[in-house]
C-alpha cells in the first residue's frame, strides 16, 4: 500500500497525493477551526459529534469565524433546509435526502458525515445487487470454514461499523436496493441493535449512531420504501438551484476545485461561457427561455449542475491543452451537444430546435451558435 499522504511520485509532481481525497482530509484545517470555535463558545455538541449542529451548518453553508478562519460554502442554496436536516441526525429518525439527480444529495451527505463524525466513508452504495452483508455484516469464509463462526471471522458492514463506533453511516440510492435487503435497516433503525444471532450477541447503537441515506426522486420505486421503513426517516427534498446566479456560483466552485485536483494548467475561464452553458441546461430543462417569452422542448437527458460542471470541465481541457489557453465557445460546445442528445432522433431534434429559434437570434451568442453547428 502506498501512503498516499507522502507517496514521492505524487509529491514530485506537485500535484494532490489521491485523486479526490475525503471531505475529512481535503477540509481538516476548516473542520479543526470549528472545533475550536465550539470549545471557546462553549457550544454544546450531542454525544460523540465532533462539532456542535451550529458548526457543522456553518460547515455546509459556509461562513467567517470570530478569529477570521474562512470556511467556504460546501452547499449552495437554503441554510434552513440544512438546518432541518442537521437537527434530524441529532433525534432518533435517520435522514433521508431526496431530490433530482445532481442536486448534491451524495455531496451533502458526505460532507454532513464527515462534519458530525469526522469519517465520511461508512458508505453502503445501493444498487439492485447490494445484499443483505452490506447492512448487516458477512463472514471471512476462509476463516469461518476453519475456526467457526467467531467475532474475527466475522465481516462488519458499514452500518455495523458506525453502531459500534456511534457515528453517521450513509446509504446511497437506497430505493436501488431491493426492498427485503432494505428491510435489514428497519430494526436497525428502531431498535438500534444488529443481532448475531452465531456468535449469541448482538451490537447495540451507541449514541451518536444515525444513518443518512439518499435518493432519487425520479427512480421508479421511491414509493415503494416500505411504510415501515419510510417511517423511520425524516426526508428532506434538495431542490434545483433557484436562480442563475445560484448555479453559476455551484459550477464555477466545483469547477475550480477540479481542475485544481486534476492539474489542468490555467486556463482563463470566461465567466460568460460558464454562464452560457448554465442558461443553456436550465431553459432546456425548464422548457422555457430565461425571460420566459419562448416555449422550447426538453431533451430526454439530466441537466443538473452535475452535467454542467463536467461540460465546463471538459472545455478546460480542450482550451488547455489544444487551444489557445483561454475557455471559447468551440471548448464547451461538442460537450454540450454531448450532454443534451442522448437519443440521437428526438433530442437531436429538440436540440437544433433550440439553436435555430432561441440561440442563433440571441445577442452575443454568434460564435457559440456556428460552434454548435459543426461540435466536431
Ligand atoms: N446546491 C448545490 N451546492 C453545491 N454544490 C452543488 C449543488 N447542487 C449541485 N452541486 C454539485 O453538483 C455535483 C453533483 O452532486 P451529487 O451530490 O453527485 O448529486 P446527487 O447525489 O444529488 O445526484 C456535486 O459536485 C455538487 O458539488
Ligand atoms: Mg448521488
Amino acid at each position: 500500500m502506498t501512503d498516499t499522504a507522502t507517496d514521492p511520485a505524487s509529491a514530485a509532481a506537485g500535484g494532490p497525493a489521491v485523486l479526490r481525497p475525503h471531505a475529512e482530509v481535503a477540509f481538516a484545517a476548516e473542520l479543526a477551526a470549528l472545533e475550536a470555535h465550539d470549545a471557546e463558545e462553549g457550544r454544546p455538541r450531542p454525544p460523540r459529534w465532533r462539532l456542535s449542529p451550529w458548526s457543522v451548518v456553518t460547515y455546509l453553508v459556509g461562513g467567517t469565524l470570530g478569529d477570521g478562519t474562512v470556511v467556504v460554502p460546501k452547499y449552495i442554496g437554503s441554510r434552513r433546509l440544512m438546518e432541518v436536516a442537521v437537527a434530524t441526525l441529532v433525534t432518533d429518525r435517520a435522514l433521508l435526502l431526496l431530490g433530482l439527480p445532481g442536486t448534491a444529495k451524495s455531496w451533502v451527505s458526505e460532507h454532513l458525515a464527515a462534519a458530525v463524525s469526522g469519517d465520511s466513508t461508512l458508505l453502503v452504495q445501493g444498487t439492485s445487487g447490494t445484499a443483505e452483508e452490506s447492512i448487516r455484516y458477512g463472514w471471512n469464509y476462509a476463516r469461518l470454514l476453519a475456526e467457526g463462526p467467531t467475532p474475527e471471522a466475522l465481516v462488519a458492514s458499514p452500518v455495523m461499523v458506525a453502531m459500534e463506533r456511534g457515528a453517521l453511516a450513509r446509504v446511497e440510492e437506497l430505493t436501488r436496493i431491493p426492498s427485503d435487503v432494505q428491510d435489514a435497516l428497519i430494526t436497525v433503525l428502531s431498535e438500534k441493535v444488529l443481532p448475531v444471532p452465531e456468535l449469541g450477541r448482538e451490537v447495540a447503537a451507541r449514541p451518536g449512531f444515525n444513518v443518512i441515506a439518499t435518493a432519487n426522486d425520479r427512480d421508479k420505486g421511491v414509493n415503494d420504501l416500505s411504510s415501515a421503513l419510510r417511517r423511520r426517516f425524516n426526508t428532506v427534498v434538495l431542490p434545483l438551484p433557484t436562480d442563475v446566479e445560484d448555479e453559476v456560483r455551484i459550477v464555477t466552485t466545483r469547477v475550480a476545485d477540479l481542475t485544481a485536483s486534476l492539474s489542468l494548467p490555467p486556463v482563463s475561464t470566461a465567466a460568460e461561457e460558464i454562464e452560457r452553458v448554465v442558461t443553456v441546461f436550465r431553459e432546456l430543462r425548464s422548457g422555457v427561455t430565461a425571460d420566459g417569452r419562448t416555449a422550447v422542448r426538453s431533451p430526454t437527458a439530466t441537466l443538473s449542475a452535475a452535467e454542467a460542471i463536467s461540460v465546463v470541465t471538459n472545455g478546460i481541457a480542450l482550451a488547455a491543452h489544444f487551444g489557445d489557453g483561454v475557455l471559447r465557445p468551440a471548448d464547451v460546445a461538442s460537450g454540450i451537444v454531448g450532454a443534451v442528445v442522448k437519443d440521437p432522433v428526438a433530442d437531436q431534434q429538440a436540440w437544433q430546435e433550440y439553436l435555430d429559434v432561441v440561440v442563433r437570434e440571441r445577442p452575443g451568442w454568434g460564435a457559440f451558435y456556428e460552434a454548435c453547428q459543426d461540435p466536431g
